[in-house]
């Protein structure tokens, strides 16, 4: 769409020309005489930009911008002002015009300022688009709950989130530490900064210490080029560290300092580079406890532990279960084609009793593979074996005999579906591990294989496959 520019001119002659010669460069114009009528066609987000006669009969151009920025503050105007009135003009600034320029007016010089305007604009609408985007993917609404111990954590992440202090985030595997983290910076003001994620259990210690820290061009064997390091690239934005308990003691004593100092040295170079961070580290090992061995340096402790949440585990929040199985169900639903569109009541209270020790990460890998094996339109508890136990095991209460089914064959069937039921919880609760599950059911590897294959079961999908898309 054309960029809609409004003309206001009391100079019949000036308005001709200048709206021809905006035309002739692809812009749609609408022209008003006098300020009143520019009143009249004015509505908040119809115009890109409002260019003015400064001197007017009645209303003035000063009084049209106060009257303009009043309803709609972001839509530009540019002033237009006869020699002699610069000092007006300048007024005008003041008074929140974003440019102007001396009649009469060089066309080019014209051009120029309005396209700057224009891109300055469309800038700041991208910004504030990007700006929403992120509060939206990471507000707290997004973060699924309900219980009353996620809204205390909820309240302490509002509490700090503001603020450049250091958040230590506790909890057991797959609780959301991440999640919390991004939540935390993007309802800070870095939020249009980076955040930088820094596992501190993935790499060997050398290549943590150059990847966190940097290093100078021949630091060390192999080290041809100079390197930026994390730290430096998060300059201004937060830093979350990730499984703090499994970083090294020497790194420990280095990271220590950037928390103390604000300042880092790459690897090789010993000139300090100030830093600007706010550091989020989270961990599921009890740092304190560490601290009493040694494994974990007391002051850098303190220095974490300045503000800490707590994660619940899923099952310290019943109340979240359904809540977040029903969300994994919307959010995955692509697996099933956008088939399946709920859970059966009775599952959702087996869901309840099951332990999570994956907590919530289990959980969403649990609805991931029902949602890909599921055929109907809910989620029965054949697709959550092991998990909800499916109804009629182990007490199979046997339809009565029907009629026209051979003896043998009817109980060939029962049999057949019972060993089947078994054998998925117990690949279930294995993760498919086929030798394990052998040896608790007394029979041999063959045996199973070929029951797994009697019965059509996936046996990929027991092993953690990720089937995310
Ligand atoms: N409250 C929640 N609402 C919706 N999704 C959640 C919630 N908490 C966690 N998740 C999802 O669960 C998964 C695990 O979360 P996350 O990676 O933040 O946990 P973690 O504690 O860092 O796990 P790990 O210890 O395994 O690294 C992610 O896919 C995340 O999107
Ligand atoms: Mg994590």
């Amino acid at each position: 769409m054309n960029d809609h520019i409004l003309v206001v001119d009391d100079d019949n002659a000036f308005r001709i020309a200048t709206v021809a010669l905006l035309q002739d460069n692809g812009f749609s114009v609408q022209i008003a005489s006098n300020a009143r009528e520019a009143q009249q066609v004015f509505e908040p987000d119809k115009f890109d930009l409002v260019l003015s006669d400064l001197v007017m009969e009645g209303m003035n151009g000063i009084e049209l911008l106060e009257w303009i920025k009043a309803r709609a503050p972001e839509t530009p105007v540019m002033m237009i002002t006869g020699y002699g009135s610069v000092r007006t003009a300048v007024e005008a600034i003041r008074h929140g015009a974003y440019d102007y320029i001396t009649k009469p007016c060089d066309n080019d010089e014209l051009l120029i300022k309005i396209r700057r305007v224009l891109e300055g604009r469309r800038k700041d609408r991208e910004l504030r688009q990007l700006r929403e985007e992120l509060r939206g993917t990471y507000s707290f609404s997004n973060i699924v709950s309900q219980s009353d111990s996620m809204k205390q954590v909820f309240k302490l992440v509002r509490q700090v989130a503001d603020t450049d202090a250091t958040v230590l985030i506790l909890g057991e595997t797959g609780t959301g530490k991440e999640m919390l983290a991004k939540a935390i910076h993007y309802n800070s003001s870095r939020k249009v900064k980076p955040f930088i994620v820094i596992t501190c259990s993935a790499l060997n210690e050398a290549l943590l210490e150059s990847e966190l820290f940097g290093h100078e061009k021949g630091a060390f064997t192999g080290a041809q080029r100079a390197r930026v390091g994390k730290f430096e690239d998060a300059n201004r934005g937060t830093v979350f560290l990730d499984e703090i308990g499994d970083i090294p003691l020497h790194l420990q004593t280095k990271l220590l300092r950037v928390l103390q100092e604000k300042e880092i040295e790459r690897v090789g170079s010993n000139k300090p580079i100030p830093v600007d961070l706010r550091i989020i580290a989270a961990t599921n090992k009890d740092l304190q406890s560490m601290t009493k061995n040694g494994q974990f340096r007391e002051d850098l402790f303190y220095r974490l532990n300045v503000f800490p949440i707590h994660l619940p585990t899923l099952k310290q929040r019943l109340d979240d279960i359904p809540l977040l199985a029903r969300h994994f169900v919307q959010k995955y639903n692509n697996l099933s084609a956008g088939r399946v569109k709920d859970l059966a009541p009775v599952i959702v209270s087996s869901l309840a009793s099951y332990s999570w020790p994956g907590n919530i990460r289990e959980l969403e890998n649990v609805m991931k593979r029902a949602l890909i094996k599921t055929e109907g339109e809910t989620i029965t508890a054949v697709e959550i074996p092991g998990i909800a136990p499916p109804v009629s095991t182990p007490h199979v209460s046997p339809p009565g005999p029907l009629p026209g089914t051979p003896f043998k064959e009817y109980v060939k069937k029962i049999v057949g579906d019972a060993e089947s039921k078994y054998l998925v919880a117990m690949l279930e609760q294995h993760q498919g591990n086929v030798k394990v599950v052998a040896e608790l059911m007394d029979l041999d590897r063959k045996t199973i294989y070929k029951k797994i294959e009697d019965y059509g079961i996936d046996l990929a999908g027991f092993r953690g496959e990720d089937t995310s898309p």
